[in-house]
């Protein structure tokens, strides 16, 4: 129950144990097109490319940043936690110029924040996180989308850690590019990020084409723009790999394949309606448990992300004493967290296969124990309680009783 990677549904580890066939099998060739079909869905998004990029969310990140970045390009990068960093650190080696506006960690950014930053800086790029695991966030992005287009800036969006757990409409929202990996909500290993682009970033990064030689069609000619600086993140050379034209780039990681298709077939088919109620009952169990243990939910309530939860870490306990007796003496994992909130929360992760009545219930009951064991004592049974009364709809009787 950490904030990811999390437990990998066991549907998607057998498909991992599949055979593997060659990459130009006309049955792995289907296999790619129907993978681009259920990344649309899952991306909320009719682009048409819509694939993945070998390697962990962040190679997903590199290639659109590296894609779309010519040196020298400004990009905008709103900072609420860690991994907003990040995305200004990968812009600032792909030697853009890089501006960062800065929000206290656990709050998110009004949308006229951002517009009033894109009037002073005139971006060509705005990168923006949607969930930031490090702070448990949720920066809103309906209509910060729109705010880009009316400023024809474009956003690029990591929702590494929030797809799927909530909602994210690409088209509708307007944004232009968004990146994830499979180890959060999608419940599968990390190693292989999907990735959707717009017709808006396909032409830039179609301006920058050159194809390797060695596989150079015959009437091959490079595109004017600067060539992409990374081999293996040059999204116009993987795009020509997933299009019909298959001009071989990579080798592709046939069993992160496999395991990408058996995620999104898994979301698909359980609905948003009933995902996001899922993923927003145990967010509302969960915090409601751990406040009824007399212990602080972090952050901006109204912002937090619903598939992990901060907790202030009692000022009478170790943190990393705690995690480690709930680990060893319950199998239960929860997280730490970074920079200036390591310390200071603690984690707890309900994503996807993992987002369930039991491992909450487990998770709160756990807690309690070794909490009293190490001098932190709440009411007996009081956590367990309280997040029944969520799952069983007795949270306003019981408020009321109270
Ligand atoms: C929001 C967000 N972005 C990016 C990453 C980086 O992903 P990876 O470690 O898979 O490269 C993470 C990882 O936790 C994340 O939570």
């Amino acid at each position: 129950m950490g904030p990811g990677p999390v437990e990998v549904d066991p549907r998607v580890l057998n498909a991992m144990s599949m055979p593997m066939l060659g990459q130009f099998d006309p049955h792995f060739t289907e296999n790619m097109n129907e993978i681009m079909s259920l990344y649309r869905g899952i991306f909320c998004t009719q682009n048409e490319w819509t694939l993945l990029v070998d390697g962990t969310a962040r190679a997903g990140i590199e290639a659109l940043m590296v894609s779309v970045l010519s040196p020298g390009d400004k990009i905008l990068v709103p900072v609420f936690g860690r991994f907003g960093h990040l995305l200004s650190e990968i812009a600032t080696r792909c030697r853009a110029e890089v501006v960062t506006i800065h929000t206290e960690w656990g709050t998110v950014f009004e949308p006229q924040q951002i517009e009033d930053a894109i009037k002073k800086h005139q971006p060509k790029v705005l990168a923006c996180v949607q969930g930031d695991t490090s702070t448990t966030m949720a920066q809103p992005l309906n209509e910060i989308g729109k705010i880009c287009r009316a400023h024809d800036v474009l956003i690029c969006v990591d929702a590494t850690a929030s797809i799927t757990g909530m909602p994210l409409l690409t088209d509708d929202w307007q944004i232009d590019g968004v990146t994830a990996g499979l180890q959060k909500c999608l419940s599968g290993p990390p190693g292989i990020a999907p990735i959707t682009i717009n017709d808006r970033i396909a032409s830039l990064v179609r301006s920058r084409k050159h194809i390797e030689e060695g596989i150079r069609p015959d009437d091959y000619e490079a595109a004017d723009g600067e060539m992409i600086q990374s081999n293996y993140f040059d999204l116009s050379m993987i795009m020509d790999y997933w299009s019909p034209a298959r001009l071989n780039h990579h080798t592709e990681a046939t069993s992160m394949l496999y395991a990408a298709r058996e995620c999104a077939r898994i979301v698909l088919k359980e609905g948003w309606d009933k995902r996001f109620a899922r993923h927003s009952q145990t967010s509302e169990a969960l915090v409601n448990g751990l406040s009824a243990m007399d212990l602080k939910v972090f952050g901006d309530l109204n912002n937090k992300m619903p598939n992990v939860t901060g907790v202030y870490i009692p000022s009478t306990v170790e943190g990393d004493k705690v995690r480690g007796e709930m680990l060893s003496d319950y199998g239960i994992e929860i997280g730490t967290s970074f920079g200036p909130l390591h310390g200071k929360i603690w984690r707890i992760g309900t994503m996807g296969f993992g987002c369930r009545k039991d491992n909450v219930l487990a998770c709160l009951a756990a807690l309690e124990m070794t909490l009293r064991r190490n001098g932190h004592s709440a009411a007996p049974g009081a956590g367990v309680d309280a997040a029944l009364a969520v799952y069983n709809n007795e949270r306003h009787a019981t408020k009321m009783a109270s």
